[in-house]
């Protein structure tokens, strides 16, 4: 069924279908037929002490604002990462800013964070039905400059704690300048430890530890991911997440839209993201746990990312492409692996 409705939704625009789709969503859940989609079966999973339902997720991006949380929860994804959110709203880049590569199944955005700002996501945050894992993902405005990254999380970070369940730390977005510098030497441990400071503080006043992750770029080489890796543990940082989308056109060449500049993702990531998640888990070692993305289409492939080292799953382009099918059908696949690999836990 999911085909039909592709078919048309894949007609119009790509920002207007995925408008069109958000709507959509948010009248199956007030009418009640998302939830009857969204027979997941349970399978908790326990990962930077957070209980969650099944082990597969929405990666951010989708749901910027926080506008569609509660819907897009209830078609049985185990937890939503909403955002990216910067302290004060921003219109993104210039239209158009997504497109389609249909033979790739994959798409290039350079949305560049467009959203409604901080204090708009609180007050969508504060009507939570969704009672599987909220996370919130920030960044900084377009208009801060690097130099200044840390005021604009620590904004965010002051904001959301209260109403999060973890937080995500993006520094891996190609489509906000300078943004992806912050991931590596200095940088990132100034930012870091600066953000860790602020969770430490904000845990002691709210008597609640929010758990905080990392959001990586695929586009690193080994000694690159190393580095971040021993930045990661040395701050006590809860969780990464790998990766983001890529600024690779490899596999793709041949569609003309691959021109286009900002993010690949989709079935071209794929690898690349797997690549990452392995090196990771190599030098991580349990230490933090890794959510692994990019690429997941099919039960397969979420395998892969978990036989990869990753404790939880996020998917964004594959839903778009297959629709809410691919949850179940990740959840399903990804419990059976779990059930053939008891040694292989959840980590932290
Ligand atoms: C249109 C679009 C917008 C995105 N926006 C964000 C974002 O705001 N923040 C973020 O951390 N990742 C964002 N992403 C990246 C996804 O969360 C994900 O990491 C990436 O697309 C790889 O997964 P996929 O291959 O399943 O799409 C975006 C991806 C797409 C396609």
């Amino acid at each position: 069924m999911y085909k039909t409705v592709r078919n048309l939704l894949f007609r119009l625009n790509p920002e207007t279908s995925h408008e069109l789709s958000l709507e959509c969503i948010g009248a199956g859940e007030r009418l009640g037929v998302t939830r009857l989609l969204g027979k997941v079966p349970d399978d908790p999973v326990e990962v930077m002490g957070l209980r969650f339902p099944n082990p597969v997720g929405l990666a951010a991006g989708l749901d910027k604002n926080g506008d569609y949380f509660n819907a897009l929860g209830s078609l049985g994804f185990g937890f939503v990462e909403i955002g990216t959110i910067t302290p004060l709203p921003q219109p993104g880049n210039a239209k158009p800013r997504m497109f389609r590569l249909v033979g790739n199944n994959a798409i290039i955005n350079r949305m560049g964070f467009n959203n409604k700002g901080v204090e708009h996501l609180v007050n969508q945050v504060k009507t939570r039905r969704y009672n599987g894992i909220l996370g919130i993902n920030i960044g900084k405005n377009a208009k801060t400059p690097v130099a200044e990254a840390l005021n604009d999380y620590r904004a965010c970070l002051r904001k959301v704690y209260a109403w999060a369940d973890y937080i995500t730390v993006n520094v891996s977005s190609p489509n906000t300048p300078g943004l992806r510098n912050l991931q590596f030497g200095e940088s990132l441990t100034e930012l870091l430890g600066g953000i860790k400071r602020e969770q430490r503080k904000l845990a002691e006043e709210q008597e609640r530890y929010v758990p905080i992750a990392v959001k990586i770029a695929p586009d690193m080489d080994e000694a690159e991911i190393a580095s971040v890796a021993e930045t990661l543990l040395k701050l006590e940082i809860d969780g990464v997440i790998a990766t983001n989308t890529t600024i690779g056109r490899e596999g793709v060449e041949t569609d003309p839209l691959h021109i286009e500049a900002g993010g690949l993702s989709g079935a071209p990531v794929r690898d690349k993201s797997t690549v990452v998640i392995a090196a990771l888990a190599k030098i991580l070692n349990g230490r933090i746990p890794i959510i692994g993305v990019g690429g997941i289409d099919s039960a397969e492939a979420a395998v892969e990312k978990m036989a990869a080292g990753a404790s939880l799953i996020q998917v964004y382009s594959g839903f778009i492409y297959k629709g809410p099918a691919l949850i179940k059908e990740c959840a399903q696949a990804v419990a059976q692996y779990r059930r053939e690999h008891p040694s292989e836990p959840a980590k932290p």
